[in-house]
């Protein structure tokens, strides 16, 4: 597809895995222009790595929203924008419902007035709730357990009327865990304050922590301890492509799960992590979080069907080796 003409805003660019499609982006030659607050984003990246124009600014301000259609010629958009803290979602939902719900229906009004139909949408298997079949197709009931996942059903809703109402079509990406980091070692994983399974462990081999806790290990499992679906977040990438180029192509709204396939345990995480870094990573055994299905894992057999998506780093090793090299460069 001849891309030179396109231009992409992407909000949340700044961020984990937006910073990946930008670049992805970039490589198949559209146009980017980032929309972050940056409350989460790192500008160093996109000003030394992306090198892409960013407007500072948030999806709740309507006037810059209707200034910035106006003035660019835009032709999707891509929204990584939210907050995705599942804890503090529990303890500060208006945070949540405003940033993510709201925001984003600033956003959605904004394409629809400056006739902009074309949008991709970070979602996720919050959605799902727990689950009641693995691995969770994209039929599986939608029954969030946390506020932070009913923000990403409730905007996967508005999208539904959205097309109907405005013709706005939208693929919605239900991702499992986004792990790993871009080969090249300049892109990677730096939330602040960091929850993740993977930067903890490697906090851990660096010395910045003393140990990682592995919270519950009598889930039944093969090993007791939780099970989930790492998806390396260059292949989260390419399926953006893969599904803006859907959409431009004419294709309807649909959604898809982006996720491994194969599950990996807590434990099977620590040992990879073990071997890959070669430095002793301290284990300490706690109770079961409160909310923790034993076992998530998504089947994504509809977006390699649909979209021809193959992803590229699905091993284990590969996902820490990136993720590695990432974490030593950045924090080392
Ligand atoms: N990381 C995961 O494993 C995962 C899994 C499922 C879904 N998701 C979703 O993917 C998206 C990206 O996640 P991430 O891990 O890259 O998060 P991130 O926090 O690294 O990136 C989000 C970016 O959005 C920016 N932002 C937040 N609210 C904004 C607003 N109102 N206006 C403009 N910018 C705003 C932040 O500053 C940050 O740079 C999120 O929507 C998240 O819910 C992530």
């Amino acid at each position: 597809m001849a891309t030179d003409s396109k231009t992409i805003l992407v909000t949340g660019g700044a961020g984990y895995i937006g910073s990946h499609a930008v670049f992805a982006l970039q490589q198949a030659g559209y146009q980017v222009i980032i929309l972050d607050n940056l409350v989460y984003g790192h500008q160093d990246l996109v000003d030394q790595v992306l090198k892409t124009p960013l407007i500072v600014g948030s999806t709740l301000d309507r006037d810059l929203l209707t200034r910035l259609f106006h003035e660019q010629a835009i032709d999707a958009v891509m929204h990584f924008s939210a907050y995705a803290y599942v804890g503090e979602s529990v303890s500060n939902p208006s945070k949540y419902y405003e940033n993510n719900v709201v925001g984003t229906l600033s956003l959605l009004d904004a394409m629809v007035a400056a006739g902009v139909k074309t949008f991709v949408f970070s979602s996720t298997c919050a959605t799902y709730g727990v689950p009641q079949a693995l691995p969770i197709p994209e039929s599986h009931p939608q029954n969030p357990i946390n506020p932070y996942g009913a923000t990403k059903l409730m905007v996967e809703r508005i999208l539904a009327d959205y097309d109907k109402a405005y013709d706005l079509h939208s693929v919605c990406f239900r991702y499992f865990n986004a792990a790993g980091a871009h080969p090249n070692g300049l892109l990677g994983e730096d939330h602040d304050p960091e929850t993740h399974l993977i930067p903890l462990v490697l906090q851990t081999a660096l010395g910045k922590r003393e140990s990682i806790s592995i919270y519950g290990t009598d889930y039944p499992t093969p090993d007791g301890t939780c099970v989930r679906d790492y998806i390396h977040v260059c292949d989260l990438a390419d399926a953006h492509i893969l599904g803006l180029e859907y959409l431009l192509k004419g294709g309807e709204s649909t959604v898809f799960n982006l996720g491994n396939g194969n599950g990996f345990s807590v434990r099977q995480v620590i040992d990879a992590a073990t071997r890959v870094t070669g430095k002793p990573i301290p284990v300490v055994e706690a109770e079961r979080r409160p909310g923790d299905p034993p076992a998530l894992v998504g089947g994504s057999d509809r977006a390699r069907s649909i979209l021809g998506w193959n992803p590229q780093y699905s091993d284990l090793d590969t996902i820490l080796s990136h993720a590695w090299r990432w974490h030593q460069q950045r924090h080392g």
